[in-house]
């Protein structure tokens, strides 16, 4: 089983679509394990992003990402990481096909709505990022024997 972060950023929260992008991950069968909403600093912006230090749209990128409220999210189960990336779909909106979060409420590249984890190795890092140890609950779902 894995872990990864999910983050519903400003664009998804001013959009009112935090119920509805939420419901995807939970149908799915992922388990919560973390939530909370943030008003995310330029410090925590930089670090989360640090891979895109840089490139011509890293300054917008930041604006982007503390420009409201995100909500951050962790999500457990099998293969979380590639699972919760396929529900996302592509990076642009415009390129993602029906059926994702991206490709049935996105038309940006950059006000895609979500981001999520693209490694387990990163998803460590950016949940610690993120949570500290006592924000993250582990329960046993009544449904595991269901679900996987
Ligand atoms: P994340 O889950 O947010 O990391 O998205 P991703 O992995 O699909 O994309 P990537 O890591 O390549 O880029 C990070 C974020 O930067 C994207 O989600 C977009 O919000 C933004 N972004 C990526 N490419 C562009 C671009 O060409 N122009 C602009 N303005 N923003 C971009
Ligand atoms: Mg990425």
């Amino acid at each position: 089983t894995q872990r990864t972060l999910i983050l519903l950023k400003p664009d998804a929260v001013q959009r009112r679509l935090v119920g509805e992008i939420t419901a995807r991950f939970e149908r799915k069968g992922l388990r919560l394990a973390g939530l909370k909403l943030v008003q995310v600093s330029r410090e925590l912006a930089e670090k989360h992003y640090a891979v895109h230090k840089g490139k011509p749209f890293y300054e917008s990128l930041l604006t982007f990402l503390t420009s409201g409220p995100t909500v951050a999210l962790v999500w457990e189960g099998r293969e979380a990481v590639a699972v919760c990336r396929t529900l996302m779909g592509m990076t642009d909106g415009a390129k993602s096909p029906p059926g994702t979060i991206r490709g049935d409420f996105a038309l940006s590249v950059q006000n895609n709505l979500v981001h999520g984890s693209d490694s387990l190795e990163n998803a460590a890092i950016e949940i610690a990022l993120w949570f500290k140890d006592e924000e993250l609950v582990n329960f046993a779902a009544t449904d595991a024997n269901w679900v996987a």
